[in-house]
């Protein structure tokens, strides 16, 4: 009996020194101390012995169940301790369980797209309504309701991309300029008409810090009766103000546009230098922004608009030379490459 006493003894501390954590050590000690344990067996059996062999096995169970019983307390005590420093290095190693969350990446809207909204707001504010239409479109529209028949020198400024047509097929194009939408909305209502119609536009150009193949316009409308270049002016100067500053000022100067009659160029005080010449105005002053004027009689009576009693202004405005005046960005391109070290910013 002693002898098996001491095996058990022999086997738990063996077994002891390979536990590595508190749930291996729990198991241990219902291994050696628990109630089906072997020891537990023969303290229950001492009764049964002859007295000399009781006297001796009890000393020698009592002391190991001691023995066993500080064993796990200690035991228990390490364990835990590593435990704790163990969930440290954790802590303090790569995986940081105490460091905020990583930020889910948010988007943002394109500049162009911040730009567009801002200004239809406006337009929006002072009555007009917002219409978009297609980009690919019928070489009747860009053009010739545009007063810009096939032979027309104007067509030089819109060297465009066409597209193939079949034999016989109306010519096709990507729209040079925004300005068909006049046609295609004053086809389908009756005034009063008040639209701004944001969108891409296409020129078969050579790209460079100012001029992209693709960009944007936003072009506005208003037909109605009694409409006047005062209406035009007022419109365009409250436009200007409300995006560039109440302070701002405006010039407008004589133009050609095939479709209105006057035509002319509008143009804002420089911003930079208040208007006595700097790099950014290129040392006039001023600032072109848009091209306009009073729609042409011909283009009204070609949407069967009585020109003796419609009158109407439109204007076109490129889009991304906005932002590049007010945030001094000196490369169109930058817009439509996808850096998001540009992108970010805004
Ligand atoms: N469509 C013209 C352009 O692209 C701008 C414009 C629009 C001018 C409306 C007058 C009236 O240059």
């Amino acid at each position: 009996m002693l002898e098996k006493l001491a095996e058990i003894k022999s086997k738990a501390i063996d077994e002891l020194s390979t536990l590595s954590d508190l749930r291996e050590l729990e198991a241990w000690r219902v291994r050696y101390l628990g109630k089906k344990s072997e020891l537990t067996q023969i303290l229950r059996r001492l009764a049964s012995l002859p007295l000399e062999e009781r006297k001796a096995v009890s000393a020698s169970a009592n002391e190991i169940k001691a023995f066993f019983e500080t064993s796990h307390r200690k035991n228990k005590e390490s364990l835990k301790e590593r435990t704790y420093r163990d969930l440290e290095t954790t802590v303090k190693g790569e995986k940081d369980v105490t460091l905020p969350g990583r930020p889910i990446p948010l988007g943002r809207l394109h500049p162009t797209t911040q730009m567009l909204c801002k200004i239809c707001d406006i337009f929006v504010a002072l009555g007009f309504q917002v219409v978009e239409g297609p980009e690919v479109e019928w070489d009747y529209y860009n053009f010739e309701a545009l007063n810009i028949p096939p032979d027309h020198p104007a067509r030089d400024m819109f060297a465009t991309f066409w597209i193939d047509a079949e034999s016989g097929q109306r010519p096709m194009l990507l729209r040079t300029h925004t300005s068909p939408m006049q046609i295609r909305v004053m086809e389908r209502t009756r005034p009063p008409v008040r639209v701004v119609v944001p969108g891409k536009v296409y020129r078969y150009e050579a790209t460079d810090a100012t001029h992209e193949s693709m960009f944007y316009q936003i072009e506005g409308l208003a037909v109605d009766e009694h409409t006047t270049f005062s209406d035009l002016k007022g419109t365009l100067y409250e436009f200007a103000k409300r995006l560039f500053g109440e302070e701002r000022r405006v010039r407008f100067r004589c133009d050609y546009f095939p479709f209105v009659e006057p035509g002319v160029e509008m143009a804002i005080d420089c911003m930079v230098c208040g208007g006595s010449g700097c790099r950014l105005c290129s040392g006039t002053g001023w600032i072109e922004i848009l091209g306009a004027g009073m729609v042409h009689p011909d283009v009204l009576r070609r949407v069967d608009y009585d020109p003796e009693v419609y009158t109407g202004f439109a204007f076109g405005l490129g889009l991304e030379r906005i932002p590049m005046l007010m945030y001094g960005i000196d490369d169109i391109r930058l817009f439509y490459s996808n850096d998001l070290r540009f992108l970010r910013q805004f």
